[in-house]
């Protein structure tokens, strides 16, 4: 694509403000519609989005006060809202089958927020609709934050900066391209709903909330000099303690908490941000860009990183054992599996008793295609990776979504409470899910 790379300022979400409070609950409104964005410079993209913005507003929640958004359905399709890495009552989970009717029709979600800080973020979830509606915008980011979180002294206010990445592909007069399966040609990297970005920074520590709103593409994320990244979160908040790397990964639907010092550079220095996981078909000129950070000018900084960031809740005693398969036909026009099975909306796979405390041992049998693995209404912990105990690393977090490339094998361990009712869990590449890689748990 002859796309000018780092043209572009990396802009900020919109932080959507409340239309009522009380002691308990934040109510909000959104409405979901058509709006044109410049997202390639020069072009204009026809979109759906959350309030006319892309990506979608950020809400800042804070655990233990309710949140309640109603949603109007402005769009041409049904949509469903699901909060991903949220634990929610069923009625308000946006599952694939709870659809808001296109054309004006609404929906009220509850959010309770009875659980720690974390990166949460919003999409569409409407069956055979959200990898298309999601790929044309339907994206927001959900920030819960608590005490815990707040008292340690991170970077806050402007030099905290949500993040969405994600890839697309576009004709030449800027309208997105959707197809099913056409992910190999998705040559664009888009960052908070920019080409190829950059973000004007200064010369101090900044806190980065990354998300991978792509439907398929994998982020392995370094700087150009290959220095450290300090990762302090994942998926279900902060790590136990900061993780030190030069390699950050997120594959479709992950976040990760990322603190960046910009202290080691002098003012006018430019360094990108880069994306290591290419394809062999790929271009590293291409997909493996994704944004640029230009050091402007110095500034006070008296934020920390400390080196104890929380405790995790204690693991518990599991007393299930499931065994569940990912698999997908590699040739085009195929389905896609969970042992064995194509995703019946009206059929329960797993029963599980409320409060169990379970582990899933989850297996990608494919050969070439990646997977990965998103649970609804928990946050869960993965035990092992491949056979060997996950000790160190990102995974030692809470986490709603787990990588698996081909091959690879993952044991999670979860504890089902607080609501009863029935919830999908589905490989969260959104082509995947809607070939029929998903399927139903049902708590009682
Ligand atoms: Cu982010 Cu069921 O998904
Ligand atoms: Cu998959």
């Amino acid at each position: 694509a002859g796309i000018a790379k780092f043209t572009q300022k990396m802009p900020l979400p919109p932080v959507l403000a409340p239309y009522f409070s009380t002691s308990s609950t934040s109510y909000y409104r959104m409405t979901l519609k058509e709006a044109t964005k410049e997202i390639v410079p020069g072009l204009r993209t026809p979109l759906r989005t959350f309030n006319g913005s892309f990506p979608g507003p950020v809400i800042k929640a804070e655990s233990h006060r309710r949140v309640v958004i109603k949603q109007t359905n402005n769009l041409a399709v049904p949509t469903s809202i699901h909060l991903h890495g949220a634990h929610v009552p069923q009625d308000s989970d946006g599952s694939p089958m709870d659809l808001i009717p296109a054309g004006g029709g609404t929906k009220t979600y509850t959010y309770p927020n009875t659980q720690p800080h974390a990166n949460l973020w919003f999409h569409d979830h409407a069956h055979h609709m959200e990898s298309e509606n999601v790929f044309r915008g339907m994206t927001g980011t959900y920030i819960l934050t608590d005490d815990v979180e707040r008292r340690l002294g991170l970077p806050s206010g402007q030099y905290d900066v949500p993040v969405s990445l994600r890839d697309a592909r576009f004709l030449e007069n800027g309208e997105l391209v959707y197809a099913m399966g056409d992910f190999k040609k998705r040559n664009v990297v888009l960052a908070n709903g920019k080409a190829w970005p950059y973000f004007e920074v200064a010369s101090r520590k900044y806190r980065f909330r990354l998300t991978n709103t792509s439907n398929q593409r994998f982020f392995d994320l370094s700087l150009a000099d290959d220095s450290e990244l300090v990762q302090i979160g994942t998926d279900g908040g902060l790590l136990p303690a900061p993780y030190r790397t030069n390699v950050v990964k997120i594959s479709p639907g992950e976040r990760a908490d990322v603190v960046i010092d910009f202290s080691r550079y002098p003012v006018g220095t430019v360094i990108e941000l880069r994306n290591k996981d290419i394809a062999p078909f790929e271009s590293a000129d291409v997909v493996g860009k994704v944004l640029q950070f230009r050091v402007t000018r110095t500034a006070p900084d008296r934020s920390v990183v400390p080196e104890q960031l929380r405790t995790l809740p204690p693991l518990g005693a599991a007393t299930v054992n499931r065994e569940f398969d990912m698999r997908m036909d590699e040739a085009p026009g195929g389905s896609a599996y969970i042992n064995g099975k194509t995703y019946d909306m009206d059929r329960i796979d797993t029963e599980i008793a409320y409060g169990a405390t379970e582990i899933w041992t989850v297996r990608n049998s494919n050969k070439i295609a990646p997977h990965n693995f998103h649970m609804h209404l928990v946050q869960f912990r993965v035990l092992e990776r491949n056979g060997q105990p996950v000790t160190s690393g990102p995974e030692t977090g809470l986490k709603d979504t787990v990588p698996l490339k081909p091959g690879e094998t993952v044991k999670l361990q979860a504890t089902f409470t607080g609501y009863r009712g029935t919830y999908v869990y589905h490989c969260h590449l959104f082509d995947h899910g809607a070939m029929g890689m998903m399927a139903n748990m049902r708590i009682s």
